[in-house]
């Protein structure tokens, strides 16, 4: 596997990654593993800018920023809102705006959606759910000049529809369908494809089976790359746990430990100490 040279500077600890672009983008398919966190606002925005391949504003939001059970009444509005923030903060690197639940129903509306996405925020891309049902829409908004990204395999906007989170890929015939969709919405012009919650060999023949990157979520080791929601992957969503999440921080527990610090501190007229007031 030959390393495409992805390194802006070394001056800092890790390695500063150049802004991408969708032509660099799916040319890493094969040659390097590809990287997407989500974010919603500036300050985390910031922390992660350059740092990885993509940022993602996912309509995830509207669970892990906004506290509501599911993505689907997450707005166009909210979402261009934290896009903007993030676009703030990370202005480094390729940023993708989901389109939230509803904006998408034909393709005129989904132009629509698009076109307020790139007038109101500087989004390099916007990101859909939907297989070879939203193949028609997708050909269209890339036909206008919208760099697209696919999702398939779970889609959360589909989770009232289907009576919860469930994995895919179980049987032949769903097998069958997952492969149709990844191949429909290639055809239809998607630079890249989420690929969530489907069983690691599926989603392995998946990314064999098609010319662009496919990043996983709960999708196993073999896609091209990986994506995580930020409030999972740094601990800091308590909740619960799936399967496919990893803690690289245990972000709740160390914020309650310093909250609890500053607080004693307060209690104890420890803070401000002298060098800290005027
Ligand atoms: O909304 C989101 O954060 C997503 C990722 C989990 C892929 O769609």
């Amino acid at each position: 596997m030959s390393i495409i040279n992805n390194l802006q500077d070394d001056s800092q600890n890790s390695p500063q990654k150049a802004k991408l672009n969708i032509s660099k983008i799916k040319k890493f398919k094969g040659q390097k593993k590809i990287t997407m966190i989500t974010a919603y606002d500036a300050l985390f925005a910031k922390i992660f800018d350059k740092n990885v391949d993509m940022i993602l504003i996912g309509d995830s939001l509207n669970q892990s920023f906004a506290g509501e059970n599911d993505t689907l009444n997450a707005s166009l509005e909210q979402m261009i809102y934290h896009t903007k923030a993030v676009c703030n903060g990370a202005k480094n690197t390729f940023i993708i705006c989901d389109l939230p639940f509803g904006t998408y129903n034909t393709k005129e509306q989904a132009l629509e959606s698009c076109i307020k996405i790139y007038k109101e925020t500087k989004a390099d891309a916007i990101k859909l759910e939907g297989g070879a049902f939203k193949a028609d829409i997708i050909e269209y908004l890339v036909k206008n000049g919208i760099a697209i990204v696919g999702h398939i395999g779970l889609m959360p906007q589909s989770v009232r529809g289907e009576g919860g989170y469930k994995v895919r890929g179980k049987d032949e015939a769903d097998i069958k369908q997952l492969h149709k969709d990844a191949k429909a919405v290639e055809d239809a012009g998607v630079f890249c494809l989420v690929v969530e919650g489907v069983k690691s060999e599926v989603a392995k023949q998946i990314t064999q089976s098609i010319k662009i990157p496919t990043i996983g979520i709960g999708a196993g080791l073999d896609t091209d790359g990986q994506v995580l929601v930020w409030s999972d992957m740094l601990g800091f969503f308590e909740d619960f746990k799936p399967k496919f999440v990893r803690h690289y921080l245990s972000g709740a527990s160390e914020v309650k430990k310093a909250l609890q610090t500053y607080v004693k501190d307060v209690e104890n007229e420890k803070f401000p100490s002298k060098d800290e007031q005027y």
